[in-house]
């Protein structure tokens, strides 16, 4: 198969989507022929956006600054089994730093145990952007702090709803 018809896969949570979600689409779209950016519906994690809401702020940004061949959808159930119905070949995933490891090497090889044929690609985002966790940013903006180089426009505007314009620099 040929470079150009490998279609990958990069799953998130992404409440919201960070300039670092973004680095990586970058860096994970030229290495296959479509990513599908796979929003998790049903997640443990009680979001702050719905998935509709974080799967529409990530395509609109992508709409504004992003890459070609990229989709964005949101799924629910296992991974392993969405991967397989997009006839994905691998799952793309972020590491920042040696603190992400443990949980994405547990991650990966249990995806790998439910579909042996589904490796994950971990990359690396640029260092400009490899401190920004969508925890954190969801923290700074509830505490009424800039998030406005964190995140791009169409999430600040979603956080600027729910906190007010602190989240621009703006007064509270
Ligand atoms: O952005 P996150 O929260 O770190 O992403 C985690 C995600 C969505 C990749 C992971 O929770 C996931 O794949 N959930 C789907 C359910 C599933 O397949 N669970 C078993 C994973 S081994």
């Amino acid at each position: 198969m040929s470079v150009r018809e490998v279609r990958a896969i990069y799953p998130g949570t992404f409440d919201p989507v960070t300039h670092g979600h973004l680095d990586l689409v970058r860096r994970a779209a030229g290495m296959c022929s479509e990513l599908v950016v796979a929003v998790l519906r049903n997640t443990e994690k009680a979001p702050l956006f719905d998935a509709e809401e974080r799967a529409a702020m990530f395509a609109e940004a992508l709409a504004e600054a992003g890459p070609a061949g990229v989709r964005v959808v949101a799924f629910e159930g296992l991974l392993a089994e969405y991967a397989r119905a997009e006839r994905a070949t691998f799952v793309v995933r972020g590491l920042r730093a040696i603190s992400d490891f443990e949980y994405e090497l547990q991650m990966a090889l249990m995806n790998r145990r439910l579909d042996p044929g589904l490796e994950t690609v971990f990359l690396t985002p640029g260092e400009d952007v490899s401190f920004i966790s969508s925890r954190l940013v969801r923290e700074i903006a509830r505490l009424g702090g800039d998030v406005s180089r964190l995140v791009p426009g169409p999430a600040l505007d979603r956080l600027e709803r729910l906190f007010g314009p602190g989240v621009r620099g703006g007064r509270r």
